[in-house]
């Protein structure tokens, strides 16, 4: 079977079994060219929700699609590598938080959308890469703990002087890889790029980029502006399907290393797999925990618009 009729075939069984597949942005292209709705982790939540079908598949890692099981109870939602989980997601647990809590009763713990399930049901307000400074800044509370990336929450505490934001060491294996010696390799190789990097990388390379922003931010800057060359510091994927899209730009990756193994563990075959013969986890919560989780993501659609 070649991968255009795996493709058709998938494209002709989803409607018939009624499943929507939703894929993250550092999927392989292929699997991009069978889905019904592409982006970054705010995009797939909303769209999670939105989505008519009654089953859906999540092609991305586990918290995303728990995300998308806690807003659709009534939906069957499959993720679509059993071992596909963000580490990330699982460096803190509940009862870390819970006892931090307990020592810092006036804290507001704002939780990154990397985090399982488990851990938001104490978390009290949710945020991703996209939505993360325009929550914070709409935020009334002044005393917050940011979790689980460092990164990300030194660059959200940066922006935000009025608010007294605690963090803890945590964050993304893959873009902690991107170094300021990256940086300056291959602004001296291409001097005209422009450095795009998302925020879950280290503050020093943050510091040295043109522009900061999530996954889909990152492709839309790059799509709109009227430069011609740039470097791209996030997963590499992205860089790939850049360069597919705008074929009259150049795309370079700030390190060869910035690769996602979690996101790479998905193939076009699992996608296959799911919905010719249903083979894939589904995910499975209890409700206590779904609607204790709940509460935090329904906080960063309430407050991310
Ligand atoms: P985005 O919200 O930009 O998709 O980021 C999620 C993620 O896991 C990036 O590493
Ligand atoms: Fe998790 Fe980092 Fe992979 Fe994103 S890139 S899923 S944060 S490990």
């Amino acid at each position: 079977m070649t991968i255009r009729e795996m493709q058709d075939e998938i494209i002709r069984l989803k409607k018939e079994k009624d499943i929507c597949i939703l894929v993250h942005a550092y999927e392989s292209h292929d699997i991009w060219e069978v889905a019904d709705y592409v982006g970054d982790s705010y995009g797939l939540s909303k769209q999670a929700a939105a989505a008519p079908q009654q089953n859906v598949l999540m092609c991305g890692v586990r918290f995303m699609a728990e995300t998308c099981k806690i807003l659709s109870p009534e939906k069957r939602v499959y993720l679509s590598h059993p071992e596909a989980g963000c580490p990330m997601a699982e460096q803190m647990d509940k009862e870390m938080i819970a006892y931090y809590k307990e020592l810092h009763p006036d804290v507001t713990v704002v939780a990154y959308i990397n985090t399982t399930a488990d851990l938001k049901t104490v978390c009290d307000v949710c945020v991703t890469s996209a939505s993360a400074l325009k929550i914070v800044k709409n935020m009334e509370q002044e005393h917050l703990l940011f979790i689980p990336d460092i990164n990300l929450g030194s660059w959200i505490k940066n922006q935000c002087p009025e608010k007294q934001i605690e963090l803890l060491q945590g964050g993304c294996p893959t873009h902690v890889l991107l170094s300021v010696k990256d940086v300056k390799r291959m602004k001296q190789k291409h001097p005209e790029a422009l450095l795009l990097v998302h925020p879950e990388s280290r503050p020093e390379v943050v510091e040295l980029a043109d522009y900061v922003g999530s996954t889909t931010g990152i492709m839309n800057f790059a799509k709109e502006s009227s430069a011609k060359e740039f470097i791209i510091g996030t997963e590499n994927s992205i860089v790939q399907h850049l360069q597919m899209e705008c074929p009259e730009k150049r795309f370079y990756e700030l390190s060869k290393d910035c690769v996602c193994r979690n996101m790479k563990l998905t193939t076009l075959a699992d996608v296959y797999n799911m919905v010719k013969y249903g083979e894939a986890e589904e995910i499975l919560m209890e409700e206590e925990t779904r609607l204790a989780a709940k509460k935090c993501i329904d906080k960063m659609l309430e407050l991310g618009g």
